[in-house]
């Protein structure tokens, strides 16, 4: 699973061979310019799923509701993620879970919006939690192992785990039926899912767990400076990059 923001991106994520493609609220910090998740609006996620939804053809598109859009009222979370399917082409959501879902995973999957739930490090919370690494303690390790088994029985298909400690994650996945995504929880887990701009080279600064595998900022430099010195020096356009109508002579 990686994440995907627009269709082109989509489109070459999806070739690339990525499975599952997670429209994240990543986007806040990763594409939209903001400190953190927390201002992406459903607008903005909405938007952004049916732009990656008509850049893909088999890869399951997962649209991942921003803060606040879902766990205040059933009524408006539910419109909300069904939304995501109904007009955006979103296969499923991923809700930040917590105590707080496990009814509303149960009322979505029966309504038929599969649910992929997310333990562990969950960013919408930085302000209680910050971005460390989650699971400190046995108790919290036990509640979050809890956690995974009420939300499964709950409905969710899958559970993403981020920033946990590589042996509890391995432990979740052992004791779950539904697969398990790792961001920063080990090699055990079922899949994994990073943020596209990490993966790729095009973010200012990566988490811990994260892995470059690619140095696309560079490349854009470098090829934007060619494009610009290019213009500078007159070399482009050049005659293959223009049309001459020898009928629109003498005008002027
Ligand atoms: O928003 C996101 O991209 C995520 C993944 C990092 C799991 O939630």
């Amino acid at each position: 699973m990686l994440t995907a923001y627009d269709a082109v991106t989509a489109s070459i994520v999806e070739e690339a061979g990525v499975d599952v493609i997670l429209v994240g609220d990543s986007m806040g910090n990763a594409v939209l310019g903001h400190d953190d998740t927390l201002p992406v609006t459903v607008d903005e996620v909405a938007s952004r799923v049916g732009a990656v939804a008509r850049g893909t053809d088999e890869a399951l598109v997962v649209a991942d509701m921003p803060f606040l859009s879902f766990g205040a009222a059933e009524a408006e979370s539910v419109r909300n993620c069904g939304r995501m399917l109904k007009e955006e082409g979103a296969n499923a959501v991923k809700l930040e879970s917590g105590p707080h879902t496990i009814e509303l995973t149960e009322r979505l999957s029966d309504l038929g919006v599969p649910v992929m739930a997310h333990l562990g490090l969950t960013p919408q919370s930085v302000n209680q939690t910050g971005y460390t690494q989650q699971a400190g303690d046995r108790e919290e390790a036990a509640e979050i192992l809890e956690l995974a088994r009420e939300h499964e029985a709950a409905g969710a298909f899958a559970l993403v785990l981020e920033h946990v400690p590589a042996n509890l994650a391995a432990q979740v996945t052992d004791a779950l039926d539904i697969p398990t995504i790792g961001i920063g929880a080990g090699g055990d887990c079922d899949g994994q899912v990073l943020v596209f701009t990490d993966v790729v080279g095009l973010a200012d600064r990566s988490p811990p767990f994260a892995k470059q595998f690619g140095d696309v900022r560079g490349e854009v430099e470098s090829a934007v400076g060619d494009y610009v010195d290019a213009v500078a020096s007159g070399s482009f356009p050049a005659d293959a990059h223009a049309n001459t109508d020898d009928e629109l002579d003498d005008l002027y």
